[in-house]
Order: C-alpha cells, then structure tokens, then sequence
C-alpha cells in the first residue's frame, strides 16, 4: 500500500500558525503531498512522523555524505557539546580542520569557516572585487550560488524573459533585490565555452571573478564540456580575474580533491558546503594565499558570531577522516552504486514506457523526464532542461516514489552516501518498480 501522510499533513497545518508559510526554507514547500516532518534517520533511511521509512537519497539536500546519524560523529558532537558550545573565539580544531582540507585540496592554501555557503560566496565575491578593483562577476545560467541577493541572478530566467542566446538576462527570481546588484553581473549560458569567451571578450577588463558549480548539479546534473574549465582557467590567468569553484555539492562528494581534483584544474577560491560539516551549520571559503591576501590584511571583512562554532568543527573534523581513510577508493564506491541506481531507473523507465533519463556522474545524477516530443541525448545547459523536461510528469512519479519510500530531491536530483550500499540500491530499484508501474498507469497529462 502507498505510504499515508496524516501526521505530517496535522504538523504542517499546525506549523502554518507559528512558522511563515509553515517551512524554514521556500524550496521545501515544494515537496508533494505534504512537507514531511522526520522523526529519525539512520545510515541510507529515514523514517518520518508517521512511521514511513525512506532509503534516503535526498540526503539533506545532499550534506549527508555520511549518512544519517553516524554514531562517530554523534560522539564526536556530544562530547564537544560537554566542553562548550560556543565560544566565538579559537580552538584547537580550528587548525585542525583547516589542516585536514589543506592535505586535501592542493588550491586550499588558506581556509576561512562560515555557517552557510551562502555566506562563502558572498565573501568570495567580495574578495574577488576588492582583488582586482573592478566590479562584475561572470556566472552561468542555471548555476546556484545560494540564495542572497548576489546568488541568485540568472539562476532561473522564466523562458519568456530569458534573453536571447548571446545575452542571456540578469534577472533574480525574488523581489525585494537590491536593484543595482543585477548589473553586477554577466550570464554566461553554460558548456558553451566560444560564447564564453565572447562573452569575457565583451567585458574585458571589468570582470573580476568567473564563478561555476564545476558539475550543474542544481540543474540536470550537467557535467562541465571537455575544455571548458581549461578555458575558465586560460582566461583567468590572461585577464587577472579569480576563478571561484562553488563545491558546495561537490566538495568531498567527488573525492578527497573535490570535483578540482577529479575534472582536473586548479581555481583560486573554492567555496565548501554541505559534506564538510555532515550536516551541521559549517561551509568554508578556501583560496590560494595570493587570492585570500585581502582578507589577511583586514581590506575585506569577513566576520561572524558562529563562524568556527565548536560543535560544526568537531563534527567536520569527523567528517574529513572518514574521506582521508577512504583514501583512492573514493569516489569510486560511491560512484558504482549511483551507476547501478542510474542504469536500474533507466531499465524500468524503458519498461513500463516512461521518457526518464538519468544523467550525471552516478556519485550524484539527475533524472531527466522528456516532454512529449522532446529530443533524446544528454541535456547540455539550463535552456535545454526547460525546453524538454517534464516537470509535472517528473513531479507525479516523484510522489509515487516516495510514497513506495524511495526519495530522491524533488528537482529530480540523486545523491548517493558512503552509508548505502549494494542491498539497498537494490531494495530502492524493487521499490521503485511499483512506483513507476503506477506512475505509467495513472499519469495523465493536463
Ligand atoms: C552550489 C551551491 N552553492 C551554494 C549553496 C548555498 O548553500 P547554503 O544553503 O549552505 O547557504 C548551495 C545550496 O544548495 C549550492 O548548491
């Protein structure tokens, strides 16, 4: 029997009297039925108020590389918690856990912590214009930098405002934006490097920074063309502009190097989310020396009450020894699994008549949902995901899946943990087949 959602549905309604909207985060009213509230979770599952139980890929909006509720890092924040919770001044595990991302990461030759990535990228892009006195960021279209006022342009144009190919529109989707800060920026569309280039032909001389998600892991899961972070690099280099990796979904997730080490390029500033801090409060902006100098010297402020906040380090410190014990076997583990989920999906997909194509690296993926009509092949940029993507038809067998307990984001994003292994891919697949059956027999398109 479908899983029922009664007690999630009573809490949300209750919430909507003490909580704006009833969530603490827009994106998260967007899960159907009903946004879910969670009792616990362990290793890949997850079970809700109402008793359900999920193999987990969702996975905190992919922070819990490691899993749900690992006991070494519970450890780990309990007895931090037993010494103090915050202090807003220096610990032993501030260096700690800087060392550890240093041993990692060869362009992470100084670190700064922060609660939120959000808060990263907004140093790194006020770094980046103090670094070279001018005032424009480039970025792509698609691509998220969290969800300030800076992140957020040309993330995703509506298609009837999106501008043309050469020049796509620096619209940011909330109201309220500082108006001027959308002039600020360049949209660049993505895996196009010619019109890249032209593109930082146009501005030469005014840009400061080329900011990317090095895999468009916030739409379709869209790997970087070949040649193109050669490109971002090439350009950096010959113009002094500052390359910025934002890794906060790819940090760790692609190997102790991160997706730098895997794709193969060196940026000046990376910005870490998510798996660094397993799901705690924690994210890092981390830089060459050349490239962080201004924070050194106090021209760029960085600050915060809970930067460095004692619990988030020990849970960090936790989190990069399970990568650095992992040593060359990640990501590749992670990876065969996603590749097993990926090519599962896609068999049942095919038998029951159902237009899914999963896409991405397999350690992460995306499932694409082809509109009637639709072009087969991988998707290659965000005007390509809107054109042919299905996302009522992805939204109706996502609610079937979790209601079979299998869940995934609900963009249609897959991420794969160092807690889950071949058993419950498995599980997940015979799971899903039900869910996709009664996806193609009750699916009808408005
Ligand atoms: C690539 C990327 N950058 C930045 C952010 C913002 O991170 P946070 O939600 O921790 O502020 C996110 C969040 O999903 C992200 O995916």
């Amino acid at each position: 029997m479908p899983y029922t959602f009664a007690k999630s549905q009573a809490l949300f309604a209750r919430a909507q009297h003490s909580i704006a909207g009833g969530v603490n985060s827009g994106i998260r009213k967007m899960e159907a039925p009903v946004p879910l509230y969670f009792d616990h979770g362990r290793g890949a599952r997850l079970w809700d108020v109402d008793g359900n139980e999920y193999i987990d890929f969702k996975l905190g909006q992919g922070a819990l590389l490691y899993g749900h509720a690992p006991a070494g890092m519970a450890a780990a924040i309990a007895a931090q918690a037993q010494r103090g919770t915050h202090w807003a001044g220096q610990s032993e595990l501030e260096p700690e856990v800087a060392e550890r991302v240093q041993r990692m990461i060869p362009s992470a030759e100084l670190v700064r912590f922060s609660n939120s990535a959000t808060e990263a990228v907004g140093a790194a892009f006020r770094l980046a214009r103090a670094h070279t006195g001018r005032p424009l960021i480039l970025r792509f279209e698609g691509h998220y930098h969290g969800w300030a006022d800076e992140g957020l342009v040309g993330f995703a144009n509506p298609m009837d405002h999106w501008g043309d190919d050469e020049r796509p529109a620096q619209l940011h989707p909330s109201k309220g934006v500082i108006p001027e800060v959308l002039q600020k920026f360049i949209v660049v569309r993505w895996n196009d490097t010619a019109h890249f280039r032209r593109r930082v032909e146009e501005f030469r001389g005014r840009i400061a920074a080329v900011v990317f998600e090095p895999a468009l892991c916030n739409t379709c899961c869209i790997e970087p063309a070949p040649g193109l972070m050669a490109a971002i690099r090439e350009l950096c280099d010959r113009d002094g502009m500052l390359m910025i990796s934002d890794e906060t979904i790819t940090g760790f997730r692609f190997g102790a190097g991160c997706a730098q080490g895997y794709y193969g390029y060196r940026p000046d500033l990376t910005i870490l989310g998510k798996a660094i801090g397993g799901g705690t409060p924690f994210a890092a902006l981390a830089g060459t020396k050349n490239a962080m100098a201004k924070i050194l010297s106090g021209e760029v402020i960085h600050a915060g009450t809970l930067n460095g906040n004692p619990l988030c380090l020990a849970a960090s410190k936790w989190c990069l020894d399970q990568i650095l014990a992992l040593g060359a076997s990640h990501p590749a583990g992670i990876q065969e699994l996603g590749r097993r989920l990926m090519q599962g999906l896609a068999k049942l997909a095919a038998a029951h008549g159902v237009p899914l194509h999963p896409q991405g690296p397999g350690l992460i993926f995306h499932t694409v949902m082809l509109k009637p009509g639709a072009a087969a092949g991988p998707v290659n940029d965000y005007r390509d995901y809107a054109r042919r993507h299905d996302a009522p038809r992805w939204a109706h067998l996502r609610r079937c899946l979790l209601e079979e307990g299998v869940s995934a984001i609900e963009r249609g994003l897959w991420s794969i943990s160092l807690a889950h292994n071949a058993a419950d891919i498995d599980e997940a697949l015979a799971r899903a087949a039900v869910a996709m059956k009664r996806h193609a027999e009750t699916w009808r398109a408005a």
